[in-house]
């Protein structure tokens, strides 16, 4: 497929392209199967770090051998713990973090992200992060309780003050059957932006 925006990974993908810079500290609350750690590892590179969080082995497994696969598993420290504890992991301060809410690709799908939880989460993130930080956080509507959990994450990040954050939500509006959503976090003050 030629198409460059068709669907939320891809959106995603272009903005860790965009503000990610080699030496930062990223987070992947939601390793999966290491798509989005990988990215975020090839853009850190070798001074920069990424932690990546999950609650299954197997996303862990899966993870671990790609980044193993591709050379890079030293720019990653694989958490296998909730995102909740974040600030138990992470003493710094961070630059980017990503959320792809839901269940493992291809794993158990009654093992998923919950709203209660990932709510807590982003608050508990929003205070590490560093002035300038992005946080990207897709959604699904489609699975039961993901349209719950697409509404909380919405109803807290909309309440945040616009003084301090720039936050905006991307979607495809002309896609049926509830396309995923992408909520972005801007957290304002940041240096000078240069691409
Ligand atoms: C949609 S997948 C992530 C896909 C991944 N970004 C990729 O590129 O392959 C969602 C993942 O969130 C994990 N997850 C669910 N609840 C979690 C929690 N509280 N903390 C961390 N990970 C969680 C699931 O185990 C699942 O692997």
């Amino acid at each position: 497929m030629n198409d460059k925006l068709n669907n939320a990974t891809q959106f995603v993908e272009i903005l860790m392209e965009c503000f990610v810079k080699k030496g930062q500290i990223c987070v992947d609350a939601t390793a999966g199967n290491g798509k989005d750690t990988l990215t975020l590892a090839n853009f850190v590179g070798d001074s920069g770090l990424v932690y990546s969080f999950d609650i299954q082995k197997e996303a862990i497994k899966n993870t671990e051998e790609l980044l193993l696969q591709k050379k890079i598993r030293h720019r990653v420290e694989l958490i296998p713990n909730s995102h909740v504890d974040i600030q138990e992991f992470i003493t710094r301060k961070i630059d980017f973090v990503v959320y792809n809410l839901g269940y493992l690709p291809g794993g158990d799908k009654s093992i998923r992200t919950d709203a209660g939880t990932t709510i807590e989460s982003i608050k508990n993130t929003l205070e590490i992060m560093a002035p300038g930080a992005i946080m990207l956080i897709t959604a699904y509507r489609g699975h039961e309780g993901g349209l719950l959990e697409y509404e909380s994450v919405k109803g807290i990040t909309e309440e945040l003050d616009q003084k301090k954050y720039n936050v905006f939500e991307f979607t495809f509006i002309n896609q049926k059957n509830n396309p995923p959503v992408t909520i972005g976090v801007e957290v304002r003050g940041g240096k000078t932006w240069q691409r």
